[in-house]
């Protein structure tokens, strides 16, 4: 193949070099498009066919379903790894050593703390407010306690806004399922590991000690993996964008989490749940809804499947379905609600409607059962996902601040009103 793309437009041609990435994927490169154009753009409403920039974090290819960080298969870190060594290798490029591992561990718990005036600003949100929001709200807060963090010229600067995130994130997370449930805001242990200090914070009683649950430990290490990054999504093109603006790692991460909040992205979770729920308490006839989801007068979608970029089955999908079923085997719960999602993927796996357009079940539709089967309430499915998407952020933050982007700003075409006079209001 010539690595050169040829534009006619009019009488006027133009050439525009390809660029190939590591896995063969082919850009026409436009950076100069305007300007040796005379000012012509392109167009591409909710970019599906436009690449942000060049990216050596996460491989993913939607048609044969796969799906790496940094190189490594999802499989293998969902199997192998824990969360805090995805996190790295996401952040940093490799798979740490133990000793990187350590280090890497002993920064982060010297700040898993935060300001306890943040206490107060959580305590003034009305219990019903959405997690999601609070959790937003709070991560924008945390750069009025620790404004060092903005201005990261420095490889040290960037590292420790780094740390500090990766430490109070999950005093937030926690914080805010707390407050949810009307529990005292509590800290960790220093003692504990990355995940397990994240469950002390969330599940511990005042009256009870503290145990792990191993079957919750292994599963949360691997629904946290399988969420840690999914390349130029809404919610991190979001953060890539918002940074882009030198605003500083926290504010991005916030509007990253405002992103991930819609239903129609990591919203999906609390969506999916709660439609099973609605079949559920609708007398579970599965058949009705998939007649819904097709049905182009009706707005119902069958949420949990379909995927903008996996056009195959979405591999975390499998691994969370087999998740789903040991973490519910485990924990001995017989959820009616695992049935009728069976039902609703038996049924669309074999539906010309979703075969011929090729929706499959997607990384929320079981992820959210399994979250249930832990005792974490629905409106917090979506904080989850975003303590898991943390590192990803982190990692695409960091990427787009040492490439040096350029401020992201796309173009418009108007098509709007042409000039026309004012006219005095008693005239209109
Ligand atoms: N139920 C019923 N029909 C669907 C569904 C669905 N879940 N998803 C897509 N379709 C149909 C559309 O109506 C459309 O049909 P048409 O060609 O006859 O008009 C066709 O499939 C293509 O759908 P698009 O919306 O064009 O696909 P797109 O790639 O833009 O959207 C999306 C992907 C938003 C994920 C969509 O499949 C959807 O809304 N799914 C449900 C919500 C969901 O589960 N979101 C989570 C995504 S995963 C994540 O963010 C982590």
């Amino acid at each position: 193949m010539s690595d050169i793309a040829k534009l006619q437009v009019g009488d006027n041609s133009y050439e525009f070099p390809l660029i190939k990435g590591t896995e063969n994927e082919v850009a026409i490169d436009i950076k100069n498009l305007r300007d040796v154009t005379n000012g012509i753009i392109t167009i591409d409403p909710g970019y599906k066919n436009s690449g942000s920039c060049e990216s050596a974090i996460t491989f993913l290819d939607g048609e044969k379903g796969v799906l790496r960080y940094r190189g490594y298969p999802i499989e293998e870190l969902a199997e192998k790894a824990d969360f805090l060594e995805v996190s790295y290798a996401l952040i940093f490029g490799n798979l740490p050593t133990q000793e990187e591992l350590d280090k890497f561990h002993t920064d982060i718990r010297s700040h898993a703390i935060v300001d306890d005036d943040v206490r107060k600003i959580i305590e003034a949100f009305p219990r019903n407010a959405h997690p999601m929001g609070v959790l937003s709200s709070l991560t924008s807060a945390l750069t009025a306690f620790n404004p060092s963090s903005v201005n990261v010229d420095s490889k040290e600067e960037m590292y420790a806004s780094i740390v500090r995130i990766m430490a109070k994130f999950p005093v937030l997370v926690a914080w805010t399922m707390r407050k949810k449930k009307g529990m005292h805001l509590n800290y960790g242990r220093n003692t504990l590991g990355y995940i397990e200090n994240l469950m002390y914070m969330m599940f511990k009683k005042p009256n009870e000690d503290f145990e792990v649950n191993p079957i919750i430990k292994n599963a949360l290490h691997k629904l946290l993996i399988l969420h840690a990054d999914h390349e130029q999504n809404c919610s991190t093109s979001t953060v890539r964008i918002v940074g882009s603006s030198h605003a500083g790692l926290f504010a991005s991460l916030s509007a990253g989490i405002s992103a991930l909040w819609g239903p129609l992205h990591g919203g999906a979770n609390q969506a999916v749940l709660e439609m099973l729920e609605a079949i559920q308490a609708d007398g579970g006839d599965t058949a009705k809804y998939m007649a819904k989801a097709k049905d182009k007068n009706d707005p119902f979608r069958l949420m949990g499947f379909g995927h903008r970029v996996y056009k195959n089955f979405d591999p975390r999908a499998k691994i969370i379905k087999a998740t789903a079923d040991e973490v519910l085997n485990d924990l001995g719960v017989d959820d009616p609600i695992l049935n009728i999602a069976r039902a609703l993927e038996k049924e669309a796996l074999s539906d010309p409607y979703f075969v011929e357009r090729k929706l499959y079940p997607n990384v929320d539709f079981y992820s959210g059962i399994i979250y249930r089967a832990m005792g974490i309430p629905v409106e917090m499915f979506t904080v989850m996902f975003a303590l898991g998407r943390l590192p990803g952020w982190i990692a695409q933050w960091k990427e787009m601040r040492l490439n040096k982007e350029p401020i992201g700003r796309p173009r418009q075409i108007y098509i709007g009103e042409t000039q026309r006079p004012f006219v005095e209001i008693e005239k209109r």
